[in-house]
């Protein structure tokens, strides 16, 4: 292992922002479940969060403008997460905390109407059909999601995968979700996107994306109330 990656996994583990449970399924459930506000952030603001975050930037641009919401970012890859804890350590941002887990196991972590909104920023499209219920739009995350939003939070997904989008966009259709905007070319002079720091946060991925020139599509919807 180079040695960088070393220093960084031996670091992140003394990071008070970054959780990291060992065990792999918590049985009960983690003891922060239903009380990360209080009982990791010490408050009672509402909490959002951005699934596969890689190195954060959401989460702590998101948490910079909002200081009265508090932002979990959430991937498995211990190293990208350190530079997003290391950065929100760095401007004291009170209210950023990373936690290091599959995706699929939220419901573990979280409890029902715990969470106000979800970010999905470049999620793997995970292309082949097998793996279909490894996308984070898929129905079976839908379904997770739902145990854990309040009615109407927002889920907000950016991607430059087209497949990826139009298999959302027929996901939201056929189980009657309500898409609230959508779009195919977010910087496009047609975009008619207004939602708050939307554009103004491009994150690692979709910084290599538009060098490539490739359009970044995006769309917000709300859960069908019935699942929730
Ligand atoms: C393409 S990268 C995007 C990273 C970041 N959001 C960005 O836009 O720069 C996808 C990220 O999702 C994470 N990821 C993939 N599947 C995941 C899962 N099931 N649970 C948690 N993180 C996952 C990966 O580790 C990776 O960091």
């Amino acid at each position: 292992m180079a040695k960088n990656k070393l220093t960084r996994f031996r670091e992140i583990n003394s990071f008070p922002n970054v959780i990291q449970p060992h065990d792999k399924y918590p049985v009960p459930d983690y003891f922060l479940k239903g009380k990360w506000a209080g009982g990791h952030f010490g408050n009672s603001f509402p909490v959002i969060l951005e699934l596969g975050c890689g190195k954060g930037e959401y989460t702590l641009e998101l948490a910079r403008n909002n200081p009265q919401k508090n932002f979990i970012g959430i991937d498995i890859k211990g190293e990208r997460l350190w530079r997003g804890a290391k950065t929100a350590m760095e401007e004291g941002l009170p209210n950023v905390a990373f936690l290091r887990i599959q995706a699929e196991r939220i419901n573990h972590f979280f409890a029902p109407g715990e969470v106000s909104g979800i970010w999905l920023t470049f999620p793997d499209p995970q292309p082949r059909k097998p793996r279909q219920r490894k996308r984070l739009t898929s129905p079976a995350f839908l379904e997770r999601y739902g145990k854990i939003l309040t009615r109407k939070s927002p889920i907000h997904l950016k991607t430059d995968n087209r497949d990826l989008f139009e298999y959302t966009l027929q996901v939201i259709r056929q189980n009657k979700h309500r898409l609230l905007v959508h779009t195919y070319n977010l910087y496009g002079e047609e975009s008619q996107i207004y939602e708050p720091l939307v554009k103004e946060i491009q994150t690692y991925y979709e910084k290599i994306y538009l060098a490539q020139d490739l359009p970044i599509h995006y769309l917000k919807f709300v859960l069908n109330p019935e699942m929730i």
